[in-house]
């Protein structure tokens, strides 16, 4: 426990900590949670999550299974009404009904494959516009239409690595064409390299929001980090191995 608490405070110190007053606030915050909070009857999936991105920079949601990263994901981008807390993108309020906002927002949401978009990004930067868009390619091309801010919830699950690859490159592109990209992930190492900042939530709340600079400085590594507050099972209770 103890170890636990003086973890949280190092994770505590936060990325801008450092900044004097007049840089915080020439920094401008793309995607912002001020005390997000969602409770599904009894049970909270978020407790007063406080978020900040930066313009134009991927942002890595970890967590485990059920810890509530798709809930968060879906109050950003108004398909979910928070229960109390407020989500702001480029310093506006979300809400269901502002569709101007939701044109600044592509999603990919749970259990879509974002290679699929990609293709058709691929194909439409070959070929020019396509006609006769299905349903999901429709989709897939608002995802691309060049959103100020794109969610993404697991684009690296179910795809084979020659299509993760393409889409670690894209996500690099949009974000260096100024794009903020904010993205849940099991994969680790994925988002180590891929990432500016990051937080982990468990069990709907953030205990850890910093830089993978700060890690690298700290001589640690994103997975040692997230092995600290998410613990792993311990082999002993993995008898099925043998
Ligand atoms: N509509 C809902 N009604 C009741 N409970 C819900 C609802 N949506 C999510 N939950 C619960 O909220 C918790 C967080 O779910 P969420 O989908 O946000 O987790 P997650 O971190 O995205 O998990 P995963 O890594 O498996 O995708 C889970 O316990 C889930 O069962
Ligand atoms: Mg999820």
């Amino acid at each position: 426990m103890v170890g636990l608490l003086s973890s949280i405070a190092y994770c505590e110190r936060r990325s801008d900590d450092h900044k004097t007053q007049e840089e915080s606030k020439m920094e401008y915050w793309d995607i912002e949670a001020r005390g997000l909070t969602k409770a599904f009857g009894s049970f909270t999936a978020a407790h007063n999550l406080n978020l900040r991105v930066p313009r134009g920079t991927i942002f890595g949601f970890l967590g485990p299974n059920g810890s509530g990263k798709s809930t968060t994901l879906k109050m950003l981008t108004g398909l979910l009404t928070p229960t109390e807390g407020e989500a702001l993108i480029a310093g506006e309020p979300v809400a269901v009904e502002n569709v101007a906002l939701k044109h600044k927002i592509g999603v990919l949401p749970e259990d879509d494959a974002l290679f699929r978009a990609l293709t058709i990004w691929e194909h439409l930067e070959m070929s020019g516009p396509l006609y006769g868009l299905g349903h999901e390619e429709a989709l897939a091309m608002a995802l691309l239409h060049n959103p100020r801010v794109l969610f993404l919830d697991e684009p690296f699950e179910g795809i084979d690595p020659g299509s993760s690859r393409n889409v670690k490159d894209l996500l690099l592109m949009l974000s260096q064409k100024g794009v903020t990209i904010f993205l849940t992930s099991h994969i680790l190492e994925v988002v180590e390299r891929l990432v500016g900042q990051y937080a982990i939530i468990i069990d709907g709340e953030i205990v850890c929001q910093q830089t993978v600079e700060e890690t690298v400085k700290a001589g640690r590594t994103l997975e040692d980090v997230y092995f600290q507050f998410a613990g792993r099972p311990a082999m002993e209770e993995m008898g099925w191995l043998g």
